[in-house]
Formats: structure tokens, sequence, C-alpha cells
């Protein structure tokens, strides 16, 4: 099994990017290596900025908009995309087969959607690919639908096996990835040891993972309220730096010069001295809020004002990320430590990461994903899919549902 090449078609929505790849993997558990065919991410960000948020609502009409588009260039980059030599492209109103009436109840909810799929069902060959995996959740649930009714659709249709996978797995998996051009397969640059102790901080999640071998979690710590890129998120809108926040936090920090800045500002680090592995960053936001209304009243916010609030709240959340995140390395003996989820791509967390963590555990391995698979993507949904492949973990399609609220453990 391990040296039979698997061609694995991968689908993403859990929240505002509509995503989809094909990757290449082989060599088992003990040398996985993956090879990125295509990886295509459709952003949905100009549709939610208007409104400082995802709204679920446009997020689900959008993933049905963007399916069938994103799956097609996918294919297509992947060299997979073949017309049906024999297709009638027929009114999909007047389908009447067994095969048609199924595909038009699993997209029964799909309204977008679902005259897409079969248009395109009925004009393309069926892609040689081994197995088709779906994001099921953690997210939110009005977009994780469309992507596993597409899913679901897909695998019946195309009679390929299916697997619904964790959001938050493919996170940590895409520092199994590396798409290093022109070379065939991509080989991990440091062998990743058990056990691993993994930071997960996107817009909906912070948590402290304990992986005692892959597929082996045990959560040992997360937010009690507000996430790291919710907390990003929040404070870009109080100071007016738009959306999505974490980029726009990060790009006002870089801005801030110590030497040139009025501002004395200091934020607290919530829970960083606390025996747990949990975290908060709601007060944080709220400790911005009242700063921020501190100074208008006396004076104007600036442009100088907002870089320097930027770069002291990035430094907050980073300090406490980091500081949990080497307690707990420390007291569970890991000898790998992961970065893993949106949040990963900020380059301060990256270098202070690595270089925090290199001076108080040396002998411990430090894995950053590249910055590309940070923020949502399928390419780290394929990869997780890949070893529960090697399990035979499918899952019957008629099973398969979406699963907002669903944990890794
Ligand atoms: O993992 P992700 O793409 O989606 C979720 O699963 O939530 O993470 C999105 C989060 C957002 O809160 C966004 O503001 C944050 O990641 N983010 C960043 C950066 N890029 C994205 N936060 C800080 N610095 C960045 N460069
Ligand atoms: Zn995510």
């Amino acid at each position: 099994m391990d040296d039979v090449l698997i061609k694995i078609l991968a689908i993403e929505t859990s929240c505002d990017e509509t995503a989809a790849a094909v990757i290449e993997a082989k060599g088992g558990k003990s040398q996985p290596h993956f090879k990125i065919l295509s990886n295509i991410v459709s952003s949905q960000i100009k549709i939610h900025r208007p409104y400082g948020g995802v709204v679920p609502n446009l997020a689900k009409r959008s993933h049905q908009r963007n399916l069938v588009p994103v799956l097609k260039k996918t294919l297509e980059e992947a060299k997979l995309l073949k017309k049906n030599p024999k297709s009638k492209i027929r009114n999909p109103k007047q389908i009447q087969n067994t095969k048609y009436k199924i595909l038009n109840t699993i997209l029964e909810r799909e309204e977008i959607l679902k005259p897409k799929v079969i248009q395109f069902l009925k004009k393309y060959q069926t892609p040689k690919i081994n197995l088709i995996a779906v994001t099921r959740g953690p997210g939110l649930a009005p977009a994780l639908w469309p992507g596993v009714n597409f899913a679901k659709a897909l695998a019946y249709f195309w009679q390929k096996p299916i697997i619904g996978i964790n959001h938050l797995e493919g996170h940590i998996l895409a520092n199994w990835l590396k798409n290093i051009p022109n070379t065939k397969y991509q080989i991990p640059n440091t062998k990743i040891s058990f056990p691993i102790v993994s930071l997960i901080v996107s817009g909906g999640h912070t948590q402290l993972v304990l992986m005692k071998d892959l597929g082996k979690y045990k959560l040992i710590g997360e937010t009690r309220d507000d996430a790291a890129g919710e907390c990003f998120d929040k404070v870009a809108r109080i100071l007016g730096l738009g959306y999505p926040g974490g980029p726009a936090i990060a790009a006002a920090a870089a801005k801030f010069r110590i030497k040139n800045s009025q501002l004395r500002i200091k934020l607290p680090r919530p829970m960083i001295n606390t025996k747990d592995y949990d975290f908060s960053f709601s007060g944080l936001k709220t400790a911005v809020l009242y700063l921020v209304k501190n100074i208008e009243k006396t004076q104007k916010m600036t442009a100088a004002s907002r870089s320097a609030i930027a770069a002291e709240c990035q430094q907050a959340v980073i300090d406490v990320l980091i500081s949990k995140t080497l307690r707990a390395a420390k007291n569970f003996h890991a000898k790998t430590v992961i970065l893993a989820g949106g949040v990963a791509a900020n380059k301060e967390l990256r270098r202070q990461f690595v270089e925090k963590i290199n001076k108080e555990l040396p002998t411990v391995i430090v894995r950053l994903p590249l910055a590309k698979f940070c923020t949502d993507n399928a390419s780290m949904i394929a990869a997780a899919a890949y070893f529960h492949t090697l399990k035979k973990d499918f899952t019957d399609w008629e099973k398969l549902t979406a699963d907002a609220n669903l944990r890794l453990i």
C-alpha cells in the first residue's frame, strides 16, 4: 500500500474560500511524499468586505456559484479534465434516469449548484482520481453543506470512495506539504518526530493539541472565548483597518517605529501566567476598544497611533501563544512543535515562534507550513485524507454529513 501512488481530489468550503486541489501521495505513514498537481482557492473577501466579516448566507451562495468553476480549473491544471465525446448536453430539467434522479436528491438543497453540477457531469469524463476528500467541519454550516453535497454528488456519480475530513486536522497536516517547483515529490526538510505539540491558530480556533502519532489527537488547551484570528479581525475593525483583520493588523504593525512613536501603549497578555494551556483573547479586544476611546477624548487617531496599537496587540497575542506553546512542549516532552492555521501566515509570529523555541528547546524540531498553506486550502485536506486512506477510513457517501461543531478528538 505504501508504494501505491494515490491521486486525491479534495474540496474545502468551511468558511469564505471555495477551494479544490488534486494531490498525488505515496510513501505511507513512515515516508509520506506529496506532489501538488493543482491547488485552487477562490476567495470571497470582496463579497464579505462591506459587512466587515463573513456573512454565512452569502458564503453559501458564493460556494454554490464557485464550486464547479473551481473544480474545472483544478482538474484542468492537474491535466485531468477531458470532455465526454458522447455527451449531448440536455436541459437538466428534462433529465429523468435514475442516476440523475439520485443526483437531484443529493443536491436538493443546493439550488444554484445543482444545474451546474449536472451540466458538468454530462460534459466531462470521470477523472482519473482514486478518491474524493471533503471538509465536513468544523466551520459555518451554510458554507460546509454545499461542499459536502457537491463532493457526495461527485463520489456517487463517478463511483469513487469519499472521506470526510476535519478542517483542523487539515491545518495540522499542512505541515506535511511542501511544494518545491521542479522536484517531483517533496521531501520533508526535517523529520517530524512524535510526540508533537501543535498550535492551531485560525479565525475560529485557538488550540494546543498533543499528537502521540498521526491521527491520535489530544486537546490540551483552547481559547475560552475569541480565537486569535478573531481577535485580530475585531481589533482591525475597531482601528478601521479593514477586512480581513489579520493581514491588516500585520501590515499596520510593520509600519510601527518605536523611535517616532508618541504613544506608550501596554496591552494585557491574558492568561499568560495561568498553569493551564487555555487562552482568552476577548479582553484584549476590549482593552483596545477602551484605549481608542481614551485617545479620542484628547486627540484624533492617526496612522501612527493605529500602527502603534496594532504592533502592541500583535505582540500581546504572540507572547501568549508562544509562552503557552513552550510550556506545553516542555511538559509533554515534545520532539516536534508545529504551527498551523490562518494566523500562522503572520510573519512576526513565524519569526518569533522559531526563534524562541530554538532558543529554549534547542533539540526540538519546529515546523511551519508554507504561508500559502496556512490559510484555508484543499491541499491540506487531501494530505489529511491520505493518512485516513491508509487506514481505509472511507465514509459511505449516503451517511456523510457536515458538522459545524466537529471536534478533533
Ligand atoms: O485558517 P483560516 O484561513 O480560516 C479559519 O479556519 O478560520 O484563518 C483565517 C484567520 C483570519 O482571522 C485572518 O485574519 C487570519 O487567519 N490571518 C492572519 C494573517 N492571515 C490570515 N492573522 C495574522 N496575520 C496574518 N498574516
Ligand atoms: Zn481554517
